[in-house]
């Protein structure tokens, strides 16, 4: 879940930069150290609150109006809908990049960020319906998705384009991959609030969360990546792809 929000918070920071283009300094381009270090250097003042300014509160928790997480595959040994509605994403605040490729001088160059976090959690009502390694699961309730110990490479690219003289960076492609080292699953009011049932059925999920991670991985990269891709399209629409350097 990644960090989906990788690309966000990159961006963020790079949004926020371009109407402060002096504090911090930006980087030149392709200048992946520097672009680095100033993600993770924002990302630290901006979670100890020192500029209300910059606004970016929503990032921790992150709202998620909706998301839906399908996988219906028919050999799928999971095969389920689930939507989340109003949900709350916390851990952003603690993400740390750790490479940047790309941000060249020519933008439609490929974009990637490499970032990893420590805990990483979804909260808030859920609907569920399907099947999981032949168990039928259902419940509409309150849930808990957490990820331990997450890798995430986003990668995204575009087409340049030309609006009052300034080229801007049109992103038509991003790819999300995240690898978390485990995942831990909570539904709450499962099958219609029948508590044995429901708590055998987290109990399952959680003994099995390797095997169903490994189902529903795509799945949730592609629910991720689809939210990150409209937050990045949506900057890169805002600021000359030239005006978030610093020019030579
Ligand atoms: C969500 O689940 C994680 C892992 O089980 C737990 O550490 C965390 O406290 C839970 N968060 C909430 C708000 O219940």
């Amino acid at each position: 879940m990644t960090g989906v929000i990788l690309a966000i918070v990159l961006c963020l920071s790079v949004a926020i930069r371009a109407e402060f283009p002096d504090d911090p300094k930006p980087c030149k381009y392709a200048d992946g150290d520097c672009i680095v270090k100033l993600v993770n250097t924002m990302f630290q003042e901006r979670s100890s609150a020192a500029d209300p300014s910059l606004n970016l509160k929503q990032l921790e928790p992150l709202k998620i109006d909706s998301m839906t997480v399908s996988q219906g595959e028919e050999k799928s040994p999971v095969a389920i809908n689930l939507k989340f509605t109003n949900n709350l994403l916390y851990g952003i605040k603690d993400i740390t990049f750790t490479k940047v490729k790309g941000f060249d001088k020519d933008p439609t160059a490929v974009h990637e960020i490499k970032a990893v976090t420590k805990v990483f959690s979804m909260i808030g009502p859920y609907t569920i319906k399907g099947k999981v390694l032949i168990l039928p699961i259902s419940g509409t309730g309150q849930s808990n998705i957490t990820l331990v110990n997450m890798k995430a490479i986003i990668r995204f690219s575009g087409k340049a384009v030309e609006k009052n003289g300034e080229t801007y960076l049109d992103v038509d492609d991003l790819k999300l991959s995240i690898k978390p080292e485990s995942a831990h699953f909570y539904f709450g009011n499962l099958f219609n609030g029948d508590k044995a049932l429901g708590d055998n059925m987290n109990v399952f999920l959680n003994e099995n969360s390797e095997a169903i991670y490994q189902e529903t991985g795509a799945a949730i990269e592609k629910a991720f990546g689809d939210k990150f891709m409209e937050i990045v399209k949506d900057v890169f629409s805002k600021h000359p792809y030239a005006k978030l350097f610093a020019q030579e």
